[in-house]
């Protein structure tokens, strides 16, 4: 529909057609069998189901044809309702979660899987997806780092951008593709002590530098929309932040799109102690710029009369509603309401071979080997037990696959048969423990039933692992242990399995492989040292069983690197590579009273953000810098760092080259280092190459004392190394 006719459309529609524009209601009003994310306390009127905007959870091209008809003949104006669904990591093919795509350091892994993800849920009538989420994400006690590309702003950024392509791709108008909205505006990743819903303090100048990065990239690769988040920042709820919407979002950031509320977030404003009543709240989010109210009565009940009130211009409304109608036009479903939705198209793509084989390319990228020792990996044993609760669970995606099939999943059992089912090597699987004491894991009467059948269950395994010559434990905390409102204080491997894995690793002369299904950076406790080998396998999905085998196997080699530093103990929480240096920084050896430090842990990570092994090793020669000094003011000035890498294994591997810049001095203090770019080099045995990293002048610009972005004359080190701890630096100036 051309702009003017919108336009005319608009005009036409009646005060409370507008309005109901904006609301959006569960799509359990439609279909009962619609997912749920969030609590409702209220059923929505006749009135407001005939004529609200748009709804989320449905998908099925003959359910979504369906509703779309009996919604558009039943609407004044015959407005297409808008479908959306949170795809997060996947639709039907389900790709790793974000958090290990995030360790691919590939965005062409994000992208791609983005693309095929849109196509699928296109296919079965979805409109837009609540993807990506571009929550910087630093505290490992929040269960939605999961859904994040995890702990640093610039991979993050590189990331959301890449499935905000993926996702929509050149045009809307595309059928296979649908509309991506960035969330959580702003900084959720910051909420207080890891909690879901909770406070975020940040001073301006790290929101800026380090919050909202990622988000920005998500708009300037196109998003359509954007969510708000469910917490406060500095006191001001999201929804109702100003500021932060008008201002950052829609000034700064340029975003003209479609801002949404999270689910319930403009009525919890009242909650929060910002808003009297849910009147208020709407005025406060209308203010703010809200364009859709998610799934409470807030909008639907009061916009109208505030309107009439006077309290809330019709200009502000009919802006609002525009850009609803205009999102809709884009989407091309004033001209084929139906889109893509298909049952047919769906049955072809969905799960299809090709989406298959992207998804296992990701799951194999995706994985980060932390131990290797002796080269226990890749597997070389004849007798080889696999024991855990991971061995033939179904559920390896994440608790946000909502639309995903688990009975698609492969698991490791089933790789395995399919692997050795021809080869003299022998396999034996045994169970070895319940994946929880039970659902809380804290003691109840159906703990202790657990705890008798645990029992049995780990003396069985104990047999299989003697028996055997390799043991590959499969452990990892419950697809429930991580998503949203799953914060944990103890963010260890559930009690029935250290029980399992105490007894296994106790068995002498066996060689211990040990893989971890986790949603986010763990404290392993005495896995690693427990284990000739550790490998994260996060939450893979749909080809997880496969990806899997082939790095075991040593079919491919390992080259995934941590998104997110893995602790020491969860009490480290939150910790990440690029903090400041303090004023009494700990000495690398020697005393260390007076400094900063625990006294019954190390300060840094156990596994840094960056880190992951592959089969080989690697050798990097130390940085060249192609001149000292870069001219702050001379046009286009760069100057290049480089390593030569040289692959000094006896297998092909793949290696990713990470640059981190740290800037000495500043009118506010810096951070010890901050990831400015990355490169994945393959190399076979004995081969070597040359990489080089451009630096210029904007890559050095920070939030300064005058609060403005902007960089300042200075002594720089720019390191370049294989994950976060390197010291592999080389000094230059900016003049
Ligand atoms: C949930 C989540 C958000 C999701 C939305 C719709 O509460 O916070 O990420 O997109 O509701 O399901």
């Amino acid at each position: 529909m051309k702009k003017a006719d919108l336009k005319n459309l608009l005009n036409d529609m009646s005060l409370e057609e507008k309005v109901m524009q904006l609301v959006q209601i569960p799509g359990y009003e439609f279909e009962q069998d619609a997912a749920v994310t969030g609590l409702t306390d209220k059923k929505t009127s006749d009135k407001v189901k005939e004529l609200a905007g748009s709804t989320l959870g449905v998908w099925g091209a003959k359910k979504a044809i369906e509703l779309q008809k009996k919604y558009m003949e039943n609407h004044p104006h015959h407005i297409p309702l808008l479908l959306m669904l949170d795809v997060i990591h996947g639709h039907k093919t389900v790709f790793p979660c974000p958090l290990g795509q995030g360790a691919t350091f590939d965005p062409e892994v994000a992208r791609a899987g983005a693309a095929i993800q849109a196509k699928e849920a296109a296919s079965e009538g979805v409109h837009v997806t609540f993807s990506p989420m571009a929550d910087l994400s630093r505290d490992a006690r929040w269960g939605r780092v999961l859904e994040s590309t995890g702990e640093d702003k610039y991979l993050n950024g590189r990331m959301v951008g890449a499935m905000v392509e993926g996702y929509q791709g050149e045009s809307l108008k595309d059928k296979d593709h649908v509309a991506a909205c960035v969330k959580h505006f702003a900084a959720y990743g910051g909420a207080e002590a890891g909690r879901d819903y909770a406070n975020v303090e940040l001073s301006e100048h790290t929101l800026r530098e380090q919050f909202l990065p990622a988000y920005e990239e998500g708009i300037k690769a196109g998003a359509r929309l954007v969510m708000t988040s469910f917490n406060t920042l500095n006191g001001i709820p999201s929804s109702g932040n100003k500021w932060l919407m008008r201002d950052i979002l829609r000034k700064d950031m340029k975003f003209n799109g479609v801002l949404i509320s999270d689910w319930a977030a403009i009525a919890e404003m009242v909650n929060w102690g910002f808003a009297e009543d849910m009147k208020e709240a709407s005025r406060l989010a209308m203010d703010a710029g809200v364009d859709i109210d998610m799934c409470t009565g807030c909008y639907s009940g009061n916009l109208q009369n505030l309107v009439k009130e006077g309290k809330i211009s019709e200009k502000l409304l009919d802006e609002a509603v525009m850009r609803v109608l205009e999102l809709k036009n884009d989407l091309g479903l004033f001209e084929d309401p139906y889109r893509g939705a298909s049952v047919e198209k769906s049955l072809k793509v969905c799960l299809c071979d090709e989406h298959r084989k992207v998804a296992l390319d990701a799951v194999r990228k995706s994985l980060v080997l932390l131990e290797n020792k002796n080269n226990a990996l890749p597997l070389s044993g004849n007798k080889i037990a696999f024991i855990g609760p991971y061995v033939d669970e179904k559920k390896i995606h994440s608790s946000w696959a909502i639309s995903g099939d688990p009975k698609a999943n492969v698991t490791i059992k089933e790789a395995v048969e399919e692997l050795y089912g021809k080869s003299d090597v022998k396999v034996k699987f045994a169970k070895g423990c319940n994946m929880l004491l039970d659902k809380t894991d804290i003691g109840s009467g159906v703990a202790k039933e657990n705890d008798r059948k645990n029992k049995t269950l780990i003396e069985e395994a104990v047999k299989t692992a003697k028996w055997a010559d390799t043991i590959v434990l499969c452990l990892g905390e419950d697809i429930g242990q991580s998503g949203e409102s799953t914060s944990r204080v103890d963010i260890t491997i559930p009690a029935p399995q250290k029980d399992l894995f105490s007894a296994i690793s106790a068995i002498k002369n066996k060689k211990t492989v040990t893989l971890i299904f986790n949603g986010r950076a763990l404290d392993l406790q005495d896995i690693p040292d427990k284990s000739d080998a550790v490998l994260i396998c996060w939450r893979p999905g749909t080809e997880g069983g496969h990806g899997i085998m082939d790095v075991l196997s040593g079919a491919c080699s390992p080259s995934g690197k941590l998104s997110m530093s893995f602790p020491w103990a969860s009490a480290q929480e939150p910790i990440h590579y690029d903090h400041y240096n303090t004023g009494r920084p700990k000495p690398k050896e020697g005393l260390s009273i007076f400094s900063t430090r625990y006294l019954d842990c190390p300060n840094e990570a156990r596994y840094p953000f960056g880190f992951g092994l592959t089969y080989s090793q690697f050798e990097l020669s130390k940085v060249k810098l192609s001149g000292k000094t870069l001219e702050k003011s001379a046009k286009d000035a760069f100057i290049e760092a480089s390593v030569t890498i040289k692959n000094t294994g006896n297998v092909t591997a793949t290696e990713t080259l990470q640059l981190y810049i740290r800037d000495m001095v500043g009118s506010r203090v810096r951070p010890v280092k901050e990831l400015k770019g990355f490169e994945k080099v393959t190399l076979a045995a004995g081969k070597s190459k040359k990489v080089t990293f451009r630096i210029e002048e904007s890559m050095l610009r920070f939030f300064t004392i005058n609060n403005k972005f902007e960089s300042e004359a200075g002594k720089f080190v720019a390191y370049i190394g294989t994950d976060s701890a390197t010291d592999n630096g080389a000094e230059f100036e900016l003049i």
